[in-house]
């Protein structure tokens, strides 16, 4: 069966999926994305994503092309022809294809472009031993709240992170407070509170991300929303990474640091495993 794309209203072959080469995304990464993780067939948060989205592209004056009812349709479709039931869906919009020039062309026609693969589960064992990750200077530009395609400084700092044989790159202020990873929110967790910088234009305010905050409000975990210093990081009892992609990932060891004792905490765990609950179950 092969694999099926999204281009501009037609499903077609991965292989022969394309944009123009003036797609504006391509030449000025003039677009925005979302991945959400499909469980079981499902969308998991897809409202949240929706609203990021909406919100991504009235940040940047693009106009949306069609309301959630008529992505649902699409995505469904998608799911369909992949026979996909578990993995995840790249949806992304560009303002689309015009002579290549940085003034907006006036009013445009987006560029809509989706694709879906199976699940890629971390492997268990990574989960429960927790990973190491590196800080790295955050060099991105100052609206890291919209979730443009304009990406390399994130590529290069995960780069770093995989040439040092670390899991993730926390990015940090000039001052050194971490702001967050380079695909992941950032937390840590001191005296049973949990610190994660509050959303704000240095960070993507994650889905997961929010998803966690009111898995901790249930689970009545303590929460103080404001950015940390490396210095705090290295203190910290625990700490760990989220992502629609990893899901909360435990992490033992910041720049070669051991945070607390060295394995996955209680509250990581914790949230981790009421988080695949959240997945799992039917109302997510
Ligand atoms: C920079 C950045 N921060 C955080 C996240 C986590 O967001 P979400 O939980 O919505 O996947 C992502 C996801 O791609 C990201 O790129």
């Amino acid at each position: 069966m092969p694999r099926i794309s999204y281009v501009n209203g037609r499903f077609i072959r991965h292989s022969q999926a394309a944009v123009h080469i003036e797609d504006r995304g391509y030449q000025f990464a003039d677009a925005v994305y979302e991945v959400i993780a499909i469980v079981r067939g499902r969308l998991i948060d897809d409202e949240l994503h929706f609203e990021r989205l909406e919100r991504s592209l009235r940040e940047i004056g693009i106009e949306m092309l069609f309301s959630r009812a008529i992505f649902r349709i699409k995505i469904a479709e998608l799911l369909r022809l992949n026979r996909l039931t578990n993995g995840s869906l790249y949806l992304q919009v560009s303002r689309g294809v015009a002579p290549r020039n940085h003034k907006i062309p006036g009013p445009m026609t987006p560029a809509v472009v989706m694709t879906v693969r199976p699940l890629r589960e971390i492997p268990a064992e990574v989960v429960e031993q927790g990973v190491p990750v590196i800080t790295v200077p955050d060099i991105r530009w100052k609206r890291a709240d919209i979730k443009t395609v304009g990406l390399l400084p994130n590529v290069l700092a995960k780069e770093e992170a995989v040439q040092r044989n670390v899991y993730e790159a926390w990015q940090m202020t000039p001052d050194g407070l971490v702001t967050e990873g380079t695909s992941t929110n950032a937390w840590i967790v001191k005296d049973g509170v949990l610190i994660t910088h509050p959303a704000a234009s240095a960070i993507l305010n994650g889905v997961t991300r929010l998803a966690l905050l009111k898995i901790a409000a249930e689970l009545d975990i303590g929460l103080d929303e404001r950015a940390f210093s490396v210095a705090e990081a290295y203190a910290a009892d625990e700490a760990f990474l989220s992502s629609t992609s990893a899901f909360v990932v435990p992490i033992i060891k910041i720049d070669d640091r051991q945070i607390g004792s060295g394995v996955p905490g209680p509250v990581s765990t914790a949230l981790l495993e009421r988080y695949k609950e959240h997945l799992w179950s039917r109302n997510a």
